[in-house]
């Protein structure tokens, strides 16, 4: 049995005064709710903020993005285990907001996965496909062409130590959420495609969903058997919301 995630990607959003008025409603929200696991992904600066309000909460944290590299001359950049000394459990790796406002290809991201794992983190791995893309049908030859370049890299059993975030871009941040068939038929197709290399991780591999989760939608995406829990953009920064969201994720008693 899965245990569903949800995990709020706070993207270029927040100040310490926001994150702490934030936090504070979302702490005691969220702690009743033991048999779900729950994350936020915040901008770097705001990881030590983190570790200090939500360490020994049942909330862990992580980072949007992380550098290919080890450590040296990359100005700007941030490695794993920079993360890693920040507490971090989680980082996103190949948010589609990277991979098409940074141009970040299949095979950084999927260096960038590595890097993770080899940190001791959980990378996060999003893929989807764009609106021209799933017009044009190709939605499953996009979203296995992602996968397969971090089997490739790092092989398929790197996969039981990491999560899967399907986010089809024309859903992001639009308030188009893919019906709930849609994305469970994509995330079969993704299940099926790990099972092809490797079916106990095929099994066990969470697979979140993410465009447009909101407290409306959440029970009815997460009841579908191939979706694990959510990537929650825009409503992880309403507490009430996001907490709806964190319930849904809850088995019925
Ligand atoms: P959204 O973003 O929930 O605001 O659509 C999801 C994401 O980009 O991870």
């Amino acid at each position: 049995m899965r245990v569903k995630l949800v995990a709020g990607n706070w993207k270029m959003n927040g100040s310490l005064a926001s994150n702490q008025g934030l936090l504070s409603a979302i702490i005691p929200a969220i702690a009743p709710f033991s048999r779900m696991k729950c994350a936020v992904c915040v901008p770097f600066p705001y990881l030590a903020q983190m570790r200090q309000m939500l360490g020994g909460s049942n909330i862990a944290w992580g980072a949007q993005d992380l550098c290919e590299f080890d450590n040296g001359a990359y100005t700007g950049g941030v490695s794993a285990s920079m993360l890693a000394d920040f507490g971090c459990r989680y980082v996103l790796v190949g948010h589609s907001e990277r991979r098409g406002m940074f141009g970040e290809s299949d095979e950084v991201v999927a260096v960038k996965f590595g890097k993770a794992l080899a940190a001791g983190l959980t990378p996060i791995l999003c893929i989807g496909e764009t609106l021209a893309e799933r017009e044009a049908g190709v939605t499953e030859n996009t979203v296995a062409r992602q996968i397969d370049a971090v089997i490739a890299h790092s092989g398929v059993k790197a996969l039981g130590q990491a999560v899967v975030a399907y986010e089809p871009v024309w859903a992001i941040g639009t308030g188009k959420t893919a019906t709930t068939e849609q994305a469970q038929m994509v995330h079969a197709f993704i299940r099926g495609r790990v099972a092809a290399a490797d079916e106990e991780v095929a099994a066990a591999l969470p697979i979140l969903y993410g465009g447009s989760v909101k407290a409306a939608n959440s029970a009815q995406l997460f009841a579908m058997p191939d979706i694990d829990g959510g990537l929650i953009g825009g409503a992880s920064l309403i507490a009430d919301e996001f907490a709806v969201i964190c319930r849904s994720a809850q088995p019925a008693d």
